[in-house]
């Protein structure tokens, strides 16, 4: 690939030759007004084994918004601490604008900034410092038949040396779409942190930021309040049949696993937390309390470090109210070997105590978890640091 990246220096991304493809469409009306010889201006170059060039000028593309989830607010172990700046390439903003959809060809670029300062005159709150790292994420049919939604991700950060890579290779699908595919808003991108976004979607010709309002009322507030319910919203539903001709130290089916939880039997495991602790994840509400008991299954596999944990591991997270009254209980159960992208997990979160129809999510694969946990440690979220 070096050879590639070196000619595309000497000659400017523009340039297209039998080992690329460029997945870029002409900028609209401007087209006939190019001369022949005048290639369309590319915002990426990615080559037949799907290598990405790094893409350059993106700071003059349209900046859509700036999302921050900082240590101070994530148990300091946030996943991603940095500011990050997204931005979009203006054909596939326009696209989007005009039809309320991604073209294939969208590429958003996400820099990472770290947090600076914390203090300024004006107060204290979270302001950037350097930059620090650069990803990106492209739709496109023709590249990626096979990825989930035809989106790619990749990243050119390089934290040791700080020098970006001048090229990439995409991730594989379960080290990043799985997280937006459960829970991105539209179709892959988190458009409910990037107003600029909801407020461009099918906005049709004309500006949307020159309209003069602003506060809008709640029923235009975004895209997602506009959906009509669905039935069961698929992020909550199971994807995968858990399987019923196994017995596991937790039952997997609904009667025989809230008798087994409202028992407390699971308070016998061995490893278990010793007290009540600010949740990290949105378990009935982020910050409240919950406990985390472990079987020995998975505390043997947590202790050998091992990639997967193996079928039969089983955790069980008490969910509290603010006054520590219980408010039910989240629960994993590793159902076969192999994780499958938590496929391969048994997903359960009810939310009352003592009504077993109050449930937020019962079964294998169910995308909403996944998306928050494909971070973890097959899955595993939790401080395990009391096993280890
Ligand atoms: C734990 C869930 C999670 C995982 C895993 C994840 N992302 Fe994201 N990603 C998010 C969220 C949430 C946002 C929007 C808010 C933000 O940027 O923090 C986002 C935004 C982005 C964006 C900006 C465009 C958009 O879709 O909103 C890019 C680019 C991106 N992520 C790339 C990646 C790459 C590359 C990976 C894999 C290395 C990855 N993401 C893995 C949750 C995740
Ligand atoms: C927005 C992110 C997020 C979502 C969505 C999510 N979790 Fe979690 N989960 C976490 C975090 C963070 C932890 C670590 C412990 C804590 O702070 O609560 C965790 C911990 C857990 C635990 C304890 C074991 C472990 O992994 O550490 C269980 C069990 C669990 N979650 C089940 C579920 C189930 C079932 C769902 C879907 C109904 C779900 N989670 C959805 C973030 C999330």
């Amino acid at each position: 690939m070096k050879h590639i990246s070196n000619t595309l220096k000497t000659l400017g991304l523009a340039v297209t030759s039998a080992a690329l493809i460029t997945g870029c469409q002409p900028a609209s009306s401007s087209q006939t007004d190019m001369k022949a010889d005048m290639a369309p201006k590319a915002y990426f170059s990615i080559s037949a084994d799907g290598t990405l060039v790094r893409p350059e000028d993106y700071r003059t593309w349209v900046y859509v918004g700036t999302p921050l989830t900082p240590n101070d607010m994530n148990n300091g172990k946030a996943a991603f601490q940095e500011f990050h700046n997204v931005y979009i390439d203006p054909v596939s903003y326009d696209h989007y604008k005009k039809t309320g959809n991604w073209r294939n060809g969208t590429i958003l670029m996400k820099e990472l900034v770290s947090v600076g300062s914390k203090a300024a005159v004006s107060g204290n709150g979270y302001f950037m410092g350097d930059f620090i790292g650069l990803e990106a994420t492209i739709k496109s049919a023709k590249h990626f038949p096979n990825e989930p939604g035809n989106w790619a991700y990749y990243s050119f950060t390089n934290h040791d040396t700080g020098i970006l890579t001048g090229e990439a290779k995409p991730f594989a699908a379960e080290s990043c779409n799985s997280c937006h595919e459960g829970s991105a808003q539209d179709d892959f991108v988190f458009t409910q942190y990037y107003p600029v976004l909801t407020s461009a979607k099918g906005f049709g010709p004309g500006t949307p930021e020159n309209t003069a309002r602003r506060s809008p009322t709640k029923k235009s507030h975004s895209a997602v309040e506009q959906k009509p319910e669905k039935e069961v919203d698929p992020r909550w539903a199971a994807t995968a049949l858990t399987p019923t001709d196994v017995s596991f130290d937790v039952p997997v089916e609904l009667d025989p696993l809230f008798a087994y939880l409202q028992s407390g039997e699971y308070r016998k495991f061995k490893h278990q937390e010793t007290e009540n602790h600010p949740s990290a994840g949105p378990h009935t509400k982020l910050g409240l309390p919950v406990r985390v008991y472990y079987n020995d299954t998975i505390a043997a596999s947590i202790k050998a470090g091992n990639k997967e944990h193996p079928k039969g591991s089983a955790i069980i997270k008490e969910m509290f109210d603010a006054d520590n009254n219980p408010a039910g209980w989240a629960t994993m159960v590793k159902t076969h070997d192999k994780s499958k992208k938590g496929k391969g997990w048994f997903w359960y979160e009810g939310t009352s105590p003592t009504d077993k129809m109050q449930i937020a999510a019962i079964g294998n694969g169910v995308p909403g978890c996944q998306s928050c946990h494909t971070v973890g440690f097959d899955m595993v979220r939790s401080d395990v640091s009391i096993i280890q």
